[in-house]
C-alpha cells in the first residue's frame, strides 16, 4: 500500500484533525467535489438531476462509530424521515447505512433494533437498504446483524470487500440467502494478514467474486451490484456478463457522486443500470479522507480550494 494512502487513512481516524478541518471554508469547498452539500435537500436535489439522466441513486448520512444509544435512535429517525422524503418525491433512491452509526459499538441489540426499524419502513414504501461494510474488526458483527434482520426484512442487502481474503467464504455463505450483494474493493487501512496488499491482487479477486455473483440468478429484491469506478474492471465484468448471457439490466454498476461522472452518464446512456451513491451530513471528514486516499491526486483539489 502506498505511503500516502496509509498516511491519509491514518489521518481519517483523527478526531482532532476532523475538528480542525470541519468548519473551514476551504475544506467545505473541497468536500463539494464528492458531495452536493451537508443538507439532505442538497442530496435529494442532486438525485433529481441524476434521475433526468436515468441514473437512480443511493443516499447515505455520513457519520460512524457513535457511542450513545440515543444517537443510534436519532440516526434511524433521520433515515425514516429521508424515506418519507424519497416517497413524497417518488425518487428512485435507496438507502446505504453504516452499522457503527446505528450503534454497533454500543450494543448489537440496539443496532439490530434500529436497522430493523429502517428496513421495515423501507419495506412499507417498496424501498431497499444496503449495509455498508466497515473496517475488518466489524465484519463478523456486520454479517451477524445483517442475518438477524434479513430473516424478517428481505429488502436488505450487504456490501462485501474484495481486498479481504475471507470474502470468498463470506460470499459463499451469503449466496443461499438470495440477498443482493454490493461488491467493492475496500476502503480501509487493513493489515497484510487480512487483506491483499497489492492492488492487482485486489482487482483479480474482485473479478473472481464478480464472476461468482454473475453466474447466480438475480435476487428477487434488487440486483447484485459492482461498486467501482475502475473502467477496465467494469469492462471485464460487462464482457463476462455478456458472454454468460446475463442481461445488462440484471446487475448494477454503482459509483460515488462526483467520481467519473462522464462514465456514469455514458454507461447509463448505453443501457446499463448505473446507480450513484450520494452522501450528505456534517460528519464528512473520515469519509472524505478515504476518498483522498483512494486517489492521492485528489489532494490537488484540496490545495486549489485552499488557494482560492
Ligand atoms: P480504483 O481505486 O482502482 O480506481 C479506479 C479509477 O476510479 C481511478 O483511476 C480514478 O479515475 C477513479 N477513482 C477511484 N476513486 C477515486 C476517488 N476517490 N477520487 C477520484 N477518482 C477516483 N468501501 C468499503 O470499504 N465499504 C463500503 O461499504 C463501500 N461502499 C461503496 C459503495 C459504492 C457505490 C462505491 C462506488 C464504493 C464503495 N466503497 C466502499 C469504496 C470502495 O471500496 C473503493 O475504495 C472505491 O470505490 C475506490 O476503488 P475503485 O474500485 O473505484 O477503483
Amino acid at each position: 500500500m502506498g505511503l500516502m494512502r496509509t498516511a491519509l487513512l491514518k489521518a481519517s481516524q483523527s478526531e482532532w484533525l476532523a475538528q480542525q478541518v470541519r468548519g473551514r471554508r476551504f475544506a467545505q469547498r473541497a468536500s463539494r467535489r464528492f458531495m452536493p452539500g451537508e443538507d439532505v435537500e442538497a442530496a435529494l436535489a442532486a438525485a433529481d438531476r441524476l434521475r433526468e439522466r436515468r441514473i437512480p441513486t443511493l443516499i447515505t448520512l455520513l457519520g460512524e462509530a457513535i457511542s450513545e444509544p440515543r444517537e443510534a435512535e436519532r440516526v434511524a429517525d433521520e433515515y425514516l424521515d429521508v424515506l418519507d422524503r424519497i416517497e413524497q418525491r417518488d425518487l428512485p433512491m435507496q438507502l446505504s447505512v453504516k452499522l457503527t452509526q446505528l450503534g454497533l459499538d454500543v450494543s448489537r441489540d440496539i443496532c439490530i433494533e434500529q436497522l430493523a426499524r429502517i428496513a421495515a419502513r423501507a419495506g412499507e414504501t417498496g424501498n431497499y437498504v444496503c449495509i455498508d461494510m466497515e473496517a475488518s474488526p466489524y465484519v463478523d458483527a456486520t454479517l451477524e446483524v445483517f442475518r438477524a434482520v434479513h430473516g424478517a426484512q428481505t429488502n436488505l442487502g450487504i456490501c462485501l470487500q474484495a481486498y479481504l481474503y475471507r470474502t470468498a467464504d463470506d460470499l459463499e455463505a451469503l449466496l443461499p440467502l438470495d440477498a443482493p450483494i454490493r461488491l467493492v474493493k475496500g476502503a480501509y487501512n487493513e493489515p497484510p494478514q487480512l487483506a491483499y496488499p497489492a492492488k492487482r491482487d485486489v482487482d483479480a479477486n474482485f473479478f473472481k467474486l464478480a464472476q461468482r455473483l454473475l453466474t447466480r440468478s438475480r435476487p428477487e429484491t434488487a440486483p447484485h451490484a459492482f461498486g467501482t469506478h475502475d473502467p477496465r474492471l467494469i469492462m471485464r465484468v460487462q464482457d463476462f456478463a455478456a458472454g454468460a448471457g446475463v442481461a445488462k439490466d440484471a446487475y448494477e454498476i454503482q459509483m460515488l457522486y462526483g467520481i467519473r461522472r462522464d462514465d456514469q452518464y455514458r454507461l447509463a446512456a448505453r443501457g446499463y443500470l448505473v446507480r450513484t451513491l450520494i452522501s450528505y451530513g456534517r460528519h464528512w471528514f473520515p469519509w472524505y479522507m478515504r476518498r483522498l486516499a483512494e486517489r492521492p491526486a485528489n489532494l490537488l483539489f484540496v490545495a486549489k480550494s485552499l488557494l482560492r
